[in-house]
């Protein structure tokens, strides 16, 4: 299997499975001297991770970071850094039960073809939504790192689940509301909707889909390598690669694509002596380049492969049609516990292109700030 890697100058390496020993990742090319906690690491973990609430998984893990390597004293040193999470709560019987008779929807039968039985299947293996831990684990130093340098935040909430839509709300209220309710809506009132919605198709033994917005702030102009790293290349790329996505849109998004120029444009005006757009349907996007607007983009979330509904399969030994209800235990929507992982998986974008456009040093600090040397 190659294609485990993501970024150029911003290196991560993902590897684990979900009933493999552990999950982690590994980065390259993060600058020396940026302060970093594993508190901080952690905080992104837990909003990911499994066993929450009623609307996620009921896998129970603590998913506890290890810091193996690359930060000493809460400081990263520009080596390598290695960061696992152990997997514990396992059950992979009912994965050898259903080994031939792939899950409609899932990867069982693409991975199966390809790797002619030698992939990891427990737990959807490689292919487990379990992966994108390694994603925020990585992602949670890119996190830090663009908001120690260059004051980047990244914000993103569930706009819509199982065809029901955020109500009105600000960007404060995104900010503020998105994490204090299970499905990570940025209006409460309609997180409680959003919640009863996934509970009654959980209860039918079904799953519902969703979009999750995403906007990160202060990205100064020019991030972006057109043409074939362009932000917006790079970022659907990145977010494509989070298992379930099946759609990714920048600002008017396919909108646009119904619209007139004199309609679409994002018109230019003098705010406190900076260039802005009146609009931005642009998704703070031009030419691949970063404009100094907001960047804005929608990811579309299919609902959860597995489902408690008969459904049809076939044998692949045998090739008999046979009926298959999918067992374990599953998220009824990927998108509360998918938020955090568009988060963090723009910030490894943004990091990388931030450090190819020469926006972050390879060292932070002064000399001065050496701690170690006798004086
Ligand atoms: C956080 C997260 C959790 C997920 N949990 C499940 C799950 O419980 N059941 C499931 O069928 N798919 C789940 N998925 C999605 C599958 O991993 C994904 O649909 C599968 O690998 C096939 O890939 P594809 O949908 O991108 O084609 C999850 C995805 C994410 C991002």
């Amino acid at each position: 299997m190659t294609g485990n890697i993501l970024g150029e100058r911003f290196v991560v390496v993902s590897f684990g499975e979900s009933h493999g020993k552990c999950v982690g990742a590994v980065i390259d090319g993060c600058p020396a001297g940026l302060p970093i906690t594993q508190e901080e690491i952690q905080r992104e973990l837990d909003l990911r991770k499994p066993g929450q609430s009623l609307v996620t998984t009921m896998r129970m893990e603590g998913d506890r970071v290890e810091v193996l390597s690359g930060v000493f004293e809460d400081f990263t040193t520009g080596a390598p850094i290695c960061l696992i999470i152990r997997n514990a709560d396992i059950d992979s019987k009912s994965y050898e039960k259903i080994l031939g008779t792939p899950r409609p929807g899932h990867a069982d039968y693409t991975a199966l073809e390809k790797y002619r039985g030698f992939a990891d299947y427990r737990g959807g293996g490689r292919f487990s939504g379990r992966i994108t831990a390694s994603y925020v684990m990585a992602g949670a130093i890119a996190k830090k790192l663009l908001k120690h340098v260059l004051n980047v935040e990244i914000i993103a909430y569930t706009m819509e689940i199982g065809g029901v839509r955020a109500g009105p709300f600000t960007l404060e209220d995104a900010r503020t509301y998105r994490y204090s309710n299970e499905v990570r809506s940025p209006n409460p009132e309609s997180a409680e909707l959003m919640k009863k919605k996934i509970l009654e198709e959980k209860a039918k033994g079904d799953s519902v889909g969703g979009v999750v917005e995403c906007i990160a702030l202060n990205v100064p102009i020019g991030v972006g390598e057109p043409v074939f790293s362009s932000l917006d290349s790079e970022l659907s790329k990145a977010v494509l690669s989070i298992p379930a996505v099946k759609g990714v849109e920048f600002g008017a998004g396919f909108e646009a694509g119904r619209r007139r120029g004199s309609e679409n444009n994002d018109q230019y005006v003098v705010e406190n002596s900076q260039i802005r757009t009146i609009t931005n349907n642009s998704g703070g996007i031009l030419g691949g380049l970063s404009n100094g607007m907001p960047i804005q983009f929608r990811v579309a979330f299919k609902p959860a492969a597995s489902i408690g509904k008969v459904q049809k399969t076939v044998n692949v030994t045998t090739m008999e049609e046979t009926d298959i209800v999918v067992p374990g235990r599953h998220d009824p929507s990927v998108v509360p516990r998918a938020v955090p992982v568009v988060e963090n998986v723009t910030a490894l974008v943004l990091a990388d292109l931030a450090i190819r456009g020469g926006l972050i040093p390879p060292v932070l600090g002064e000399k001065t700030t050496l701690r170690k040397i006798p004086q």
